[in-house]
């Protein structure tokens, strides 16, 4: 490969930063030039720009692959699991003798969590299980007791005249898990999925919405068993007086309409709902034989920022990383906060092997700097959530935020 022309080459990727097609031509042009550790910087910069990037991530892999003394084959060698993209793991096996581990070993280490990449919505299979969401022991007994249990076992739900319908409300601050949460519910019960949000609903003509929830309820009862999950139910379903537009308002009313369906239509169909603002939900939605149950999803606790934390730096290039020492850092940040910081820190790692001409790991001390700058985000969700436990609780329908906010000191 000519130099002068990786040269101009060098020179317009200056000149246009942005130009994604052109650095990767670039890069594979230095790949193939025996220039690995200079691809590795222009690849870095572009899996910056779309991390997904299947073509950077394979230039990547080959960038990183030993030089052509090592590795005798200079043809675009697959990724060493036979997957699309890199497979750190494989890679570290391979490095074990020059790369310091992933991370330092502190006594007992959580399984990771899996199942994040196949997320999914609308009526499909979910293959999240409660298993992989971190922490959340409470929640996760609330939901065995009111859907998982009596589904599984017909006998008992038959002694106890206990019904195969009902409603759950998630709820609490942004980022900590409800859709998680709701998806591995889904998981667990082996049956399907259909989630709703306010866009869905709202299509584009007026008059139409009513129409669009009739049928997304009527597809929850064909494929019953099935949990139906609406999503930011607090704007489906906010309290009609404070509703301006009658549009939303007759929405409103037939989401009613629907959760009470006529009898025995809605058996098999369990709807879960969640919302960062449940006192914003109208009060007919949390009647009995609808949203009639209420829990609290809350910030992760140690253990599971720590399982979450590992869910982000799976596929990462990292080295060194105190998970323990991270996990007690993090206090009060939430899922979304947490992924937040791997990504900052990656940055950080990027930033200096982009000054230093030095492609480096992403080690502790990336996690140090970036830990400085981010604040946890459940702040703001808190102080109010704090005024409706103190102001709004006559009924006692707050009583686990309650317990939780004065448990945490923040009441
Ligand atoms: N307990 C947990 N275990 C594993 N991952 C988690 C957990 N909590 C949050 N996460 C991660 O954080 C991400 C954000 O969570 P999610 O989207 O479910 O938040 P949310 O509560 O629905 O937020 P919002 O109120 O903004 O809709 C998830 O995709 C997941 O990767
Ligand atoms: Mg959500």
């Amino acid at each position: 490969m000519s130099a002068p022309l990786i040269d101009s080459l060098i020179a317009a990727v200056e000149a246009s930063p942005q130009d994604l097609p052109l650095r990767l031509h670039l890069a594979e042009l230095l790949v193939t030039a025996g220039r690995g550790p200079e691809a590795v910087t222009h690849l870095a910069v572009a899996l910056q720009q779309d991390p997904g990037h299947a073509g950077a991530r394979e230039l990547m892999a080959r960038a990183l692959a030993p030089p052509a003394s090592a590795a005798p084959s200079p043809s675009p060698s697959p990724s060493p699991s036979g997957q699309e993209g890199m497979d750190w793991r494989a890679y570290e096996e391979e490095f074990a003798e020059s790369v310091p581990p992933r991370f330092v070993r502190s006594d007992d280490e959580p399984d990771p969590v899996m199942g994040e990449e196949d997320r999914i919505v609308d009526v499909e299979t979910s293959s999240v299980r409660l298993a992989d969401v971190g922490g959340m022991a409470d929640v996760k007994k609330r939901l065995e007791m009111a859907f998982l249990g009596p589904l599984r076992n017909e006998k008992l739900r038959s002694l106890y005249g206990k019904s195969l319908r009902g409603g759950l409300l998630l709820y609490g601050p942004p980022g900590c898990g409800k859709t998680f949460l709701a998806r591995a519910v889904a998981g667990e019960m082996g049956a399907q999925f259909v989630t709703v949000s306010l866009v869905d609903v709202l299509n584009m003509w007026i008059g139409q919405s009513e129409q669009n929830l009739h049928q997304i309820f009527e597809t929850a009862r064909r494929n019953a068993p099935c949990v139906l999950f609406l999503d930011e139910v607090d704007a489906l379903g906010h309290k009609r007086s404070q509703l301006q537009s009658s549009a939303m308002r007759t929405l409103g009313n037939q989401l009613l309409a629907e959760m009470d369906g006529m009898e025995g239509v809605n058996d098999g169909v369990f709807v879960l709902a969640a919302t960062n603002a449940p006192w914003d939900v109208d009060p007919a939605l949390r009647r009995p034989g609808r949203l009639d149950r209420t829990v609290l999803v809350v910030p992760p606790d140690t253990d599971a920022r720590r399982a979450i934390l590992e869910v982000h730096l799976r596929d990462r290039p990292i080295a060194g990383i105190d998970l323990k020492r991270l996990a007690g850092a993090t206090e009060r940040f939430s899922g979304a906060d947490l992924a937040h910081l791997c990504e900052t820190a990656a940055e950080y790692a990027m930033h200096d092997s982009l000054v230093s001409g030095q492609v480096r790991m992403i080690e502790q001390r990336d996690f140090e700097t970036a830990l400085r700058e981010i604040q946890p985000s459940t702040g703001a969700w808190m102080t109010t959530a704090r005024n409706v436990a103190m102001f709004a609780n006559q009924d006692g329908s707050y009583n686990d935020l309650a317990k939780y906010l004065k448990k945490n000191k923040l009441m």
